[in-house]
């Protein structure tokens, strides 16, 4: 059921909520300036059919053959557009349950946030090192109750050291204010990759081994009271599965004992109307989720620290 557009105004998702073509003239207009894109541009390998998913590959190695990727192509060249250049590693690709096998450093669970967050500004572990701007730590309240989680920094995020700073993360906002959410006051954003995945590929098996003990202590520093795994990666990532968006959906799953809700990365709610109501309804689960864990507590409905 997709969102009445007066309801997603009140909402505050107008700007990026509501399709070029759907809204007023004027209001579109004024979107073109934020989400709009010529029309036959098309990002490579975009990630649709959630409810459908391919089969997965089960096995690590060998890995499944699979259409050449532009590899040939120079990056600069690839027609990514500022509105969609995180799309890429959303939802598409198979992402491997199996864990690669890989040394990490056995100390990172014994680290604080500085100390964390100076590991991750120098890791050299794996190759996407070679090619990053900056790494993308993670942003917003270090003792937030909320948490959110997404999946590598695209091109925006490389060049500024922040998780979600192109149009999807404008979404997310819109999103989290809805729910008296924000990144500058009680939520935490982080990501399951540290480092941008050149031309925004998906991440290989061995980087996500490497980058994930740098999460893992993300979350025990933080300690949310409710996560949001946001696209399929970062929950197949976390939940260690290869299940589907649309089997995670609705449920309440756990990691390393915090509730984690799934839900669609923002970058594929940019291009599909039809599933904002669901991710909407994904939010509503985590906050009545976040309520219960309060109550449980014996934190009284309105004493809250976060959210609504
Ligand atoms: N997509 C993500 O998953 N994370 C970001 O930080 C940006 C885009």
């Amino acid at each position: 059921m997709a969102l009445d557009e007066s309801l997603v105004e009140e909402l505050g998702f107008g700007p990026v909520w509501v399709r070029r073509g759907v809204a007023t003239a004027a209001a579109a207009a004024a979107r073109e300036e934020v989400i709009d894109a010529p029309a036959a541009v098309e990002a490579p390998r975009v990630t649709e059919a959630p409810e459908t998913p391919p089969p997965v590959e089960l096995r690590a190695e060998p890995k499944p053959a699979q259409a050449p990727p532009p590899a040939a192509q120079p990056e600069s060249d690839i027609p990514l557009l500022d509105a969609y250049d995180d799309l890429p590693w959303t939802d598409e690709a198979p992402i491997h349950a199996e864990p690669a096998l890989v040394d990490t450093p056995s100390d990172v669970h014994t680290l604080d946030w500085d100390a964390l967050a100076e590991r991750v500004a120098n890791c050299a572990l794996c190759r996407l090192c070679e090619r990053r701007t900056n790494t993308v730590f993670g942003v917003g309240d270090r003792e937030a109750d909320w948490m959110l989680i997404g999946e590598a920094p695209g091109e925006n995020e490389d060049k500024q050291g922040e998780p979600f700073v192109g149009q999807a993360g404008k979404l997310l906002d819109n999103m989290l204010r809805a729910l008296a959410l924000s990144r500058q006051t009680n939520v935490y954003i982080a990501n399951v990759i540290k480092c941008r995945p050149p031309g925004n590929r998906n991440p290989e098996l061995d980087e996500v081994a490497r980058c994930e003990p740098y999460l893992q202590r993300q979350v025990e520093l933080v300690k949310p009271k409710v996560i949001v795994a946001m696209g399929r990666f970062a929950a197949q990532s976390l939940l260690k599965n290869e299940a589907s968006i649309a089997s995670m959906r609705g449920r309440v799953h756990a990691y390393r004992g915090v509730p984690v809700i799934v839900t669609y990365h923002p970058a594929y709610l940019l291009r599909s109307l039809q599933d904002k109501s669901k991710a909407w309804a994904d939010l509503c689960l985590a906050r009545n989720t976040y309520r219960e864990a309060l109550a449980a507590l014996g934190v009284e409905q309105g004493a809250q620290k976060d959210g609504v």
